[in-house]
């Protein structure tokens, strides 16, 4: 434990025949053919509310995976009464016990939950075999084990006094003081991990709100922190309703610290109400937010073709587009549309769309009913609008689950809200451009929605990508030069955007883990 070092967790193949493959067609058999009853958990007891919930398999809507129950206010009270009362005790247990626990967890992770986190992520979220394993499998791991790394390496570094008369001068990572909330979303079973666990690890009672429609993966996740030893106290397990939640956690005075991945709108409510009750709080709670984005793929008329229409195919419709890194936006030159046109609609006949649990579907559906609400709203839009046409897809049907077709759309109006509101699903709008005024859109590429999440220009000339990264400088936390604008892996690129796609603390990176310290500054003299 004292040395150890990290690399990131390999991803399976799951090809026909193999163990893992083998392992997993069992687990989702599993719970498929069962309804998980799923408690909110504080301290060491299981608690059933009426407000009884179901999480349903979104690619087939009426068969139930999971019995859930919301926490009221009462109980999220309860939760950090608990979370107070533990976290002075847990702040003492050495750090590298902690990590300890986290690395233990991992390794079981990747061995004997592995499937059970792949087949509950499928099954809940929807997710194909292959993005399932990179999301509750590798990235899940990932977290853990870099995070310990990077606490590891943070208490490393220490300041010094050239006075001879100080015995004693460092810094000390101190829990912070008071309890944490952490708020995860469904398209990520790694982010719910990370999101609560990453503030535990450095000596944080917490209360992690997972979404209502990742509860059942969420909840393998904790059932398996808890068997390395992790405290119920240490971590209470809350499904709730959004708004009575927020409205709870931001009232005590001890309120430390939100950690949250969600919409614009519901991290704007929780920093007013924060900011509305400063004068209550004996500090000033730290809030990180991630909150989704509108990424563009800016191209070049010197760009390769197919690295374009392979990238804009995967980042526009992997997991349905449901990624907050998700290219939405393509700004393509009149002179490579033709053979960009072809290329990505050849490969959108190809894509897919079904059950999950087909092994080789590129696609399953939507998350859920507000989803597919929302974003065949778009695709009407598309229909009806004059300066819009539907290229490809435009299919909505959500008779047995929340199915949307890879839609892609064409735009004569770089500014219709097609192109600028976040949709988070499986739609991709094209303007296309006069190859004359290919500096003018990286003007449009930067400014034209409120977020800054991720972006990606192709271009095989060289001086136009200098150009062209200094000029989007602040469009996006994660830039890709010559690639696509999704799969930023933990530890080698840190994921985060600043304007309203969040507050830039950058998941899978060091100053995420020490992001949860307080740290004091200790001097002794003789
Ligand atoms: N971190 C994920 C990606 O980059 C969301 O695609």
């Amino acid at each position: 434990i004292k040395d150890f070092q990290v690399e990131n967790e390999p991803v399976f193949g799951y090809m026909p025949g193999s163990p893992e493959r083998a392992e997993l067609e069992a687990a989702l058999k599993k719970y498929q053919s069962q309804v998980e009853d799923v408690p909110i958990m504080i301290g060491d007891k299981e608690y059933r509310t009426n407000e009884v919930k179901h999480q349903v398999m979104p690619h087939d809507h009426s068969h139930k995976i999971a019995k859930f129950y919301w926490a009221n206010s009462e109980l999220i009270q309860k939760a950090i009464d608990t979370a107070m009362a533990a976290r002075a005790g847990w702040e003492r247990v050495p750090l590298a016990e902690k990590f300890d626990m986290w690395l233990k967890a991992a390794d079981l992770m990747a061995t004997k939950y592995r499937q059970d986190l792949n087949a509950t992520t499928m099954l809940g979220q929807s997710k194909t075999v292959i993005q399932a394993e990179i999301d509750s499998a590798a990235e899940l791991i990932d977290f853990l084990r870099f995070n310990a790394l990077y606490g590891k390496e943070g208490t490393k570094w220490q300041p010094r006094s050239p006075d001879p008369n100080v015995t004693v001068n460092k810094l000390r990572l101190r829990g912070l003081e008071g309890f944490v909330a952490a708020v995860s979303p469904f398209n990520f079973t790694a982010i719910g991990g990370n999101l609560a666990y990453t503030p535990a690890m450095i000596g944080n009672a917490v209360l992690w709100k997972p979404s209502d429609t990742a509860v059942l993966s969420n909840f393998t996740i904790y059932k398996i922190m808890r068997e390395v030893g992790v405290p119920g106290e240490v971590v209470s397990f809350l499904p709730a309703d959004g708004p009575v939640f927020g409205d709870t956690i931001t009232k005590p005075p001890h309120l430390a610290a939100i950690n949250f991945t969600g919409s614009v709108p519901t991290f704007q409510r929780l920093w007013t109400q924060v900011g509305q009750n400063l004068p209550n709080y004996i500090g000033f709670p730290r809030l990180v937010g991630e909150c989704g984005g509108k990424n563009y793929h800016l191209v070049h008329p010197s760009a390769d073709v197919t690295s374009v229409v392979n990238g804009t195919v995967r980042s526009a419709f992997e997991y349905c587009g449901q990624k907050c890194s998700a290219c939405s936006r393509a700004y393509i030159p009149e002179s490579l549309w033709p053979e960009v046109k072809a290329g990505l609609l050849a490969a959108q006949k190809e894509l897919k769309v079904g059950n999950v649990q087909e092994f080789d579907s590129f696609m399953g559906a939507v998350i859920d009913d507000k989803a597919f609400k929302r974003i065949s709203g778009y695709v009407d839009h598309a229909k009806s609008s004059p300066n819009l046409s539907i290229l490809a897809g435009g299919k909505c049907d959500d008779s047995v689950g929340y199915f949307v077709e890879p839609t892609i759309v064409q735009t004569t109006d770089p500014t219709d809200r097609i192109m600028s509101e976040e949709i988070f699903g499986p739609v991709l709008s094209i303007f296309v451009y006069p190859d004359a005024q290919v500096d003018e859109m990286l003007t449009v590429a930067n400014k034209s929605t409120p977020f800054a999440l991720t972006g990606a220009i192709f271009a095989q000339d060289e001086a136009w990508l200098v150009k062209a990264t200094e000029a989007l400088k602040d469009s996006a936390g994660n830039f890709y030069i010559n690639d696509k604008s999704t799969g930023s892996v933990v530890a080698q690129q840190p994921f985060g955007g600043a304007r309203m796609s969040g507050t830039n603390d950058k998941a899978g990176g060091l100053q995420y883990a020490l992001k949860w310290t307080s740290p004091q500054a200790v001097k002794q003299t003789m």
